[in-house]
Parts: structure tokens; C-alpha cells; sequence
């Protein structure tokens, strides 16, 4: 399997870091495909904890690649920060570390206009005010400052000027903000130009090269499927193509070249932020998920709403997805209850829902339908093979694999990068 994709199959946080890692063992170069800073990719090695936001999750192992694509929203401030923090923990990035020149950047009114939106808007969305959602609609209105316009300062200040004459008047009169000087960004970021230009390169290239070369490529997702913007709980979700298919799109690679997709799915939900959440529980058991689970972001420390697994949902994204194989992580999260609820049917006004709603009223309105299976009531740390499983815990993973029609390849039983099984 040269080419896999990793996805995150239900709200994001799914453990997408952890499986990453492990599986980095047996690749070339790894490559994030969309998402920005917005990410919080958790990696445990020994006593040491690592948070990726822009980084891909391979940069752990001394031989890997590793490409930030064009799909991706890149914040310079952001990366500096995290190189420098991996370059503390003894971890270089350099000649290892390649970004597309069609990147988009995230500008400062970015994470200004994120947060000021947010701060007045009567439906907010809760986002991680990383400025995700206003680099993409820059993007996509075609106003965008992508790397390659930092090689031309005249027309990236052009670029700019342009920007700040709409982005000043919307920042101080409809928020009231203080206006942002072209000079000063100018400055600031031609500074990050010279100390980006050793990663900046043509990643399509390089990518396809590799894979024309027999290189093993792993493209790792941010976010997850019910996050995105086409297939997600719109307007609940994040402004980009977490999906498998946006993996494509955000490197440069043809879909003909992808021959895996493996979704990463929590053995129970979470969500970061607002929007519908069907089996989200209010209560002393989605409390108590939140706490045995360590629940709370990666990225802006808040607590993570938690329920029950969601199967329709995740039958849904592995649809979308086209997932092939599932990475089921954090079981051991569900070792001390005596019983495990898992949601096996959308019913709404008492009948029946056959397909996954597109309106978030809808999917409030859903009332969940539980099947109860019993707990397994002991620890799974340190267990390595399936046939050691308790005989509920591999009841808990068939159910899932018989619901979805998709097999569970990678079991996680802990933070740390050991506990695994492979199936
Ligand atoms: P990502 O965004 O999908 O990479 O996931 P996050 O890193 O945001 O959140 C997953 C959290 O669960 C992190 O704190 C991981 O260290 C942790 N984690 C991953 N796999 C497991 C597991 O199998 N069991 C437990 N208890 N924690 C895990
Ligand atoms: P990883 O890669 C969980 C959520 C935010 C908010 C919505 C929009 O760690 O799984 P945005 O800042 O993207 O405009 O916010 O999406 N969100 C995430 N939730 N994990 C993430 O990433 C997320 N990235 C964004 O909380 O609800
Ligand atoms: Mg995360």
C-alpha cells in the first residue's frame, strides 16, 4: 500500500496523531492535506507528549518526510512556533520538511476576523480562532495570498493593499477594531519568507515523484468527516474537504494513485464546538467519558462534549469517506463501565430516518435509538493481540465492524505509542 489516506471518520480528535505515528513506521513521507492550525494532533512517546498543528504527525520519525500540501491554510506564526518547539525537543525539521508554494497564508486580519465573527454572530459555531474560515474565503473568492506571492515583494504588498483597503473598513466599522498597517505585515512576514524559503518547493511534484518511485506515501487528515463543509453538519463545520477526497485535491495527487483509506474512529463520540451532536450526553456519564477519556482540545484546551458511538453517523463517513479498514481507538476509555450504549438507529417524530440529515435541525430533532451491551470491566492496557481481548470487547468491535460493513484493522488502548493491535 503505497498511497493511504487517514481520516478522521466522525468529529475530529479521533486519535488521528496516535495512528499516524504508528503507522509512520512503514512510510516514506507523510503529508497533511487540508485544515490548518486549527489542528491538535496528540502524540505520547514515553513520558513525552507531543501536539502537532501544522506538522504532520511523521515528523516523530528521524526518516520521514514530510509535506504540508496545498490545501492547507498555513499560519507562519503557527509554524515557527512549532519548530521551534520540536527543534527544543531535539526533533529537526530541516531537509525534512517540505510546503507547497500554493499554499494559502493566514494573515493577522484572518484570526481577527475569525474571532470578532464569532464574538458577534447570534449562531456561532465555536471555532478554534485560528482564522481557518476567512483564509478559505479568501481562497475561494480568489483574493488569497498564497507562498509563492511572498518571492514578489511588489505584488505581494500590491496583494496586500488590496486586502486591507476592504478587510481595515470591515474590521472597524462593522466590528470595531483598530485598522492593521500594510507596512507592519509587509515586514512581518517577509521576515517568515526567509525563514520558510528552505521548505517552500512544488509538493505535487515531489509527491508524484515519490510515488512514481515506489515511495510510501501516508496522507494524514485533519478534522474529521462530520466537519466538512460538503458532508458534514453544516453550518457546524470547518470551511474545508477533511473528507478522503479532499486529500487528493489538497496534494496534487490523482485519486488513481490512492489504493488505501483508513478511518480513525473513537470507540465512542466527541465534539469540539457547537452544532447538532445526537448522542451527546448530559449528564453523569458523559462526564464521566469526558474525564476517563481526558477530554478536553488539544489545540484551545476546552472541554470536548461526549456520548455515546453514533453508528449511523459513522456508517455515514465511511460511505463518504470510502473508508477500507478502521483504526478503533480509545476502548480502554470504556474499561470500568458495567454497560456500553450504542446508538443503531436515527428515529425522528417516531419514525425511522434512512439517510444521514443535511439540515442541523434535523439532526437536532433526532431521537436515538441504544442498543446496551455489556462492559468488559477490565483494563486493556498492554493487551497485544485480538484473541486476548475480553470477549466483550471483541462483541463491541464486531458490532461495529457488522453495522458499518467496515473491518476494525487497528485497536488503541492508551495514549502511548506500544499500545496497539493489529488485526
Ligand atoms: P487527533 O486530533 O485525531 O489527532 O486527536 P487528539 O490528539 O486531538 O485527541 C486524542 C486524544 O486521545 C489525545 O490526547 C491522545 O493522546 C489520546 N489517545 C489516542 N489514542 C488513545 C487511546 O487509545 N486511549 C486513550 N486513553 N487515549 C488515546
Ligand atoms: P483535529 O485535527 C475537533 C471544530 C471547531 C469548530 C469547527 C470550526 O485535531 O481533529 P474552525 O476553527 O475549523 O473554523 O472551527 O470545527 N474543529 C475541530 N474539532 N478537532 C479538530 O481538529 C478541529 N478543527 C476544527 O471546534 O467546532
Ligand atoms: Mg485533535
Amino acid at each position: 500500500m503505497n498511497a493511504r489516506i487517514i481520516v478522521g471518520a466522525q468529529w475530529g480528535d479521533e486519535g488521528k496523531g496516535k495512528i499516524v505515528d504508528i503507522l509512520s513506521a512503514q512510510a516514506d513521507i507523510v503529508a497533511r492535506y487540508q485544515g490548518g492550525a486549527n489542528a491538535g494532533h496528540t502524540i505520547v512517546i514515553g513520558d513525552k507528549k507531543y501536539i502537532l498543528h501544522l506538522i504532520p504527525s511523521g515528523i516523530l520519525h528521524s526518516g520521514v518526510q514530510c509535506v504540508i500540501g496545498n490545501g492547507v491554510v498555513l499560519d507562519p506564526v503557527a509554524l515557527m512556533e512549532e519548530i521551534a518547539t520540536l527543534e527544543a525537543a531535539g526533533i529537526s525539521v530541516t531537509g525534512r520538511l517540505f510546503i507547497s508554494h500554493q499554499a494559502h497564508l493566514i494573515m493577522p486580519y484572518h484570526k481577527l476576523l475569525d474571532t470578532a465573527r464569532e464574538q458577534q454572530s447570534e449562531m456561532q459555531i465555536g471555532t478554534t480562532g485560528r482564522g481557518i474560515g476567512p483564509a478559505y474565503i479568501d481562497k475561494f473568492s480568489r483574493i488569497g495570498i498564497r507562498i509563492v506571492d511572498l518571492l514578489d515583494r511588489p505584488s505581494f504588498e500590491e496583494k496586500l493593499r488590496a486586502n486591507l483597503a476592504e478587510k481595515n473598513v470591515i474590521l472597524r466599522k462593522i466590528y470595531g477594531r483598530e485598522e492593521l498597517s500594510v507596512d507592519n505585515i509587509v515586514n512581518e512576514y517577509l521576515d517568515f519568507d526567509i525563514k520558510m524559503d528552505q521548505f517552500i518547493t512544488d509538493t505535487s511534484l515531489f509527491l508524484n515523484n515519490a510515488l512514481r518511485d515506489g515511495k510510501r506515501v501516508l496522507m494524514e487528515g485533519a478534522q474529521g468527516a462530520l466537519l466538512d463543509v460538503d458532508h458534514g453538519t453544516y453550518p457546524y463545520v470547518t470551511s474545508s474537504n477533511p473528507t478522503s477526497g479532499g486529500a487528493c485535491a489538497g496534494l496534487g495527487i490523482p485519486p488513481t494513485a490512492i489504493n488505501s483509506i483508513i478511518g480513525v474512529a473513537k470507540a465512542y463520540s466527541t465534539r469540539v464546538g457547537n452544532g447538532p451532536f445526537p448522542t451527546e450526553l448530559n449528564d453523569a456519564t458523559g462526564e464521566r467519558l469526558r474525564i476517563e477519556g481526558a477530554e478536553f482540545g488539544a489545540t484551545t484546551g476546552r472541554p470536548r462534549r461526549c456520548g455515546w458511538l453514533d453508528l449511523p453517523a459513522l456508517r455515514y463517513s465511511a460511505m463518504i469517506n470510502g473508508i477500507m479498514e478502521f483504526a478503533l481507538t480509545k476502548l480502554d476509555v470504556l474499561d470500568n463501565f458495567d454497560e456500553i450504549k450504542v446508538c443503531n438507529q436515527y428515529m425522528r417524530f417516531g419514525k425511522p430516518v434512512k439517510s444521514f440529515p443535511a439540515a442541523a435541525e434535523t439532526l437536532d430533532s433526532i431521537e436515538p435509538q441504544y442498543e446496551t451491551l455489556s462492559g468488559w470491566n477490565r483494563s486493556l492496557k498492554g493487551i497485544r493481540r485480538y484473541e486476548d481481548l475480553p470477549a466483550e470487547t471483541r462483541y463491541y468491535i464486531e458490532y461495529i465492524e457488522n453495522f458499518t460493513g467496515v473491518r476494525v484493522s487497528m485497536i488503541s488502548s492508551s495514549p502511548a505509542r506500544e499500545d496497539v493491535i493489529f488485526r
